[in-house]
């Protein structure tokens, strides 16, 4: 009889000219079914060259390991020695469905099953009602020196001023302590962004309104971030400042660094930053300073000076 759950362990064919990240969500392909896919931990490289299994945290083109994969919902599988069919699996890339790994169900995962959503009394809907606002996650995104942190504070200024109760997510501070282990490879900004976004969904489940501030260079993972929330929670900000103008700006010196080849991975150097399609907001720091920024933000969520705030 087939398995039903949402976690397996599944060795991995990797085709993709992109490395594997563990922490995307990718499409998982089987049979008819089609659900979202993140690969929670790479587990060890199959290496035919050597007698034992390597750990690994990545796999490249042409590569094989052995992964644990956690779905957007649960799969109707069995494992792939007893059935190839029902065991075998392609993942695709989310963004054009180009074919990037084909896989082989081990087994399912017991901690699927051993794990239930509880069901709290108190929930969001009652928490925001008693604060009389409306939580929501304000996501700025950006180059290093576009602005983020400034307009951030500014913005949390502001709520405070209006009495709303808020809270600052900031890459610098959140990468001193909960993700201090996090570098700058793109594995590890996968999983900064991840950790951001999980902190933030409990957050605006606990009724505040968040502002997380994060150069968050991939449109993947902001993609990911959105889909934990509920339509409208979301607001997606870009501070759209030409990297002439951070290096010119230069607060932390960074460019400098990165200029003289001190700073590996540097964004917008050696590391993308994939510009948003499609925020919510786009914000101009060439034309207005960081306060008027901030209130173009509060006037988008309808708490600025003369509009009515939104109930919970
Ligand atoms: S993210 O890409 O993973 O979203 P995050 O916003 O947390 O990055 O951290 C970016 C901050 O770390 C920058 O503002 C800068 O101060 C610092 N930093 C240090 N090294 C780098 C680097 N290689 N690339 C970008 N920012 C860096």
């Amino acid at each position: 009889m087939a398995t039903i759950s949402d976690q397996f362990q599944a060795r991995l064919q990797w085709f993709g000219n992109q490395g594997m990240l563990s922490g995307r969500t990718y499409v998982l392909v089987s049979g008819s079914q089609q659900i979202d896919a993140t690969i929670t931990r790479i587990k060890y490289l199959l290496n035919q060259k050597l007698e034992k299994p390597l750990a690994t945290t990545s796999l490249e083109k042409g590569q094989e390991g052995v992964c644990n994969i956690s779905l957007a919902a649960p799969l109707e599988f069995e494992a792939y020695a007893i059935d190839p069919e029902l065991g075998a699996f392609n993942l695709l890339d989310s963004k054009n469905g180009e074919l990037l790994a084909r896989g082989f169900i081990d087994h399912g995962l017991r901690r699927a099953d051993n794990i239930h959503w509880q069901k709290l009394e108190i929930n969001k809907q009652l928490r925001a009602e008693a604060k009389s606002q409306k939580p929501c996650v304000i996501w700025l995104t950006g180059l290093s020196g576009s602005g983020k942190s400034t307009i951030a504070n500014q913005i949390e200024k502001q709520l405070f001023a209006t009495g709303k109760h808020s809270y600052l997510l900031d890459g610098d501070n959140i990468r001193h302590g909960l993700n201090r282990d996090l570098g700058f490879t793109d594995a590890d900004r996968v999983e900064n962004i991840r950790r951001v976004a999980e902190t933030a969904r409990l957050m605006l489940d606990a009724g505040l309104i968040v502002i997380t501030s994060f150069i968050s260079p991939f449109r993947a993972e902001r993609a990911m971030a959105r889909s934990l929330f509920e339509p409208g929670e979301f607001i997606e900000i870009f501070v759209d400042t030409p990297i002439e103008e951070c290096e010119k700006r230069d607060p932390k010196g960074l460019y400098k660094k990165a200029r003289a080849g001190e700073i590996k991975n540097f964004t917008g150097f050696d590391s993308p930053y994939e510009s948003p399609g499609n925020p919510e907001l786009r914000i101009d720091t060439l034309d207005q300073d960081a306060s008027e920024s901030a209130t173009v933000v509060m006037n988008y969520l309808a708490i600025g000076a003369g509009a009515t705030p939104i109930q919970g």
